[in-house]
């Protein structure tokens, strides 16, 4: 399978997202990681710490990729018209995430009208850094509520932000929040792989 994570609007957990999801699929099938955004993102993730998959540089991606059977690519935000349309063509999941403020509920808004344009429908919104109050996670789906979002939204923890900074995957962290914020991810798997 090959999933990429891209949105319209920055700071959306793309690439904590595509690094868990990478976890994910890394517990039983060969899975790497492209990094695809110029910040290098995840690539500094995996040099700070350990993953458990590999991450490469897209530039390196040819080389790296054979012999995998699930692929995940991080991008950078606010592809243009022609991006989206070459990661469209090039992935079988185009993953959104999309936290639950109004910027980005309307970004994820106006690239789903550029994908259905493209007359695409292999993408799904996950919903990102919800916030504890149960009504903002609501209002969030209610916005979002004809289209094709996963069940399971990502909570906000501060563990992933001392994951990224370790190098690890949040479960691994110490935090009292740490198994809480990955059975996230674990639910997530069970959409994405039922
Ligand atoms: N579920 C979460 N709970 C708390 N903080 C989070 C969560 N997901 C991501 N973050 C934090 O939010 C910030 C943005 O996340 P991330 O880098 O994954 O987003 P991004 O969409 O890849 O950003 P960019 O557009 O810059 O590439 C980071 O500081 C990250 O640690
Ligand atoms: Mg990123």
């Amino acid at each position: 399978m090959l999933v990429t994570c891209a949105s319209a609007k920055g700071g959306v957990g793309k690439t904590t997202s595509a690094v868990h999801i990478a976890a994910l699929l890394a517990q039983n099938d060969r899975t790497i990681l492209i990094d695809g955004d110029p910040n290098h993102s995840a690539l500094k993730w995996a040099k700070r710490g350990e993953l458990p998959f590999q991450v490469v540089d897209l530039m390196a991606a040819s080389r790296h990729t054979r012999n995998y059977e699930h692929i995940v690519f991080d991008t950078p935000a606010r592809p243009k018209q022609d991006d989206l349309e070459a990661l469209v063509e090039g992935c079988d999941l185009l993953i959104i995430p999309t936290t639950p403020d109004i910027l980005s509920i309307d970004a994820t808004l106006e690239t789903v009208d550029m994908l259905n344009a493209l007359k695409c429908d292999r993408y799904r919104i996950l919903l990102t850094i919800i916030p504890p109050s149960r009504k903002t996670g609501e209002q969030a789906r209610e916005a979002l509520a004809d289209l094709p979002l996963f069940e399971r939204s990502i909570r906000q923890y501060a563990a992933y932000e001392k994951a990224a900074l370790a190098g690890v995957i949040v479960n691994q962290v110490k935090d009292r929040n740490a198994r809480i914020a990955w059975r996230d991810f674990e639910a997530l798997g069970k959409e994405l792989l039922p």
